[in-house]
């Protein structure tokens, strides 16, 4: 009896979460690449969050959840992101977005942070279970590397 009014809720609480969604999906024209790209930064932000609790002492280092979030970012960046960033998505042409046409127009640049990105999330996947030290030294760089995009690429708030 409580098991069932309890999910009958859940589902009524999930019904009214996705009409709401819905509506304002509508209601900004909402772009499905902008929307994509922007919940998966959110997803990257998520796993580096998990380490960079870590590095500043807010949780106890644990080596395998930290291996986990660095080996998800790892993940996350094998996807392909040329559906994320069709032409005519950048802040000039519609609302929604803080993505710069500097994106468009230095494509050299924004694979040359890409790289150094890579490269970054690699290390930190080599040493992530390796201790607070070894974990703590490999996010500075990726985190710098996020930051180094978002100074050329990203309007500021
Ligand atoms: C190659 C460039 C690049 C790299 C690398 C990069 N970002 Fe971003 N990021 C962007 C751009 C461009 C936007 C704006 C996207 C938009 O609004 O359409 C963005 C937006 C975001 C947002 C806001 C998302 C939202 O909901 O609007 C977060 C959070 C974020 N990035 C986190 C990160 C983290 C954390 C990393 C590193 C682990 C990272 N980014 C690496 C380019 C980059």
């Amino acid at each position: 009896m409580t098991i069932s009014r309890t999910f009958l809720s859940a589902a009524v609480i999930g019904a009214v979460a996705l009409s709401t969604m819905t509506f304002s999906a509508t209601a900004q024209e909402a772009n499905p690449a902008v929307e994509a790209r922007q919940g998966y930064m959110q997803v990257m932000s998520l796993n580096i969050g998990v380490l960079g609790q870590m590095a500043r002492g807010n949780t106890d280092y644990d080596a395998e959840a930290a291996q986990i979030a660095a080996d998800n970012l790892v993940t996350l960046n094998q996807i392909n992101q040329s559906f994320f960033w069709p032409q005519g998505t950048d802040t000039d042409t519609i609302e929604g977005t803080r993505a710069l046409p500097a994106i468009w127009a230095d494509f050299a640049g924004v694979t040359d942070v890409s790289t150094q990105y890579a490269t970054a999330v690699e290390g930190l996947s080599g040493v992530a279970g390796d201790g607070l030290d070894a974990m703590r030294a490999a996010l500075g760089s990726v985190g710098s590397a996020c930051g180094a995009c978002h100074d050329d690429y990203r309007q500021p708030r």
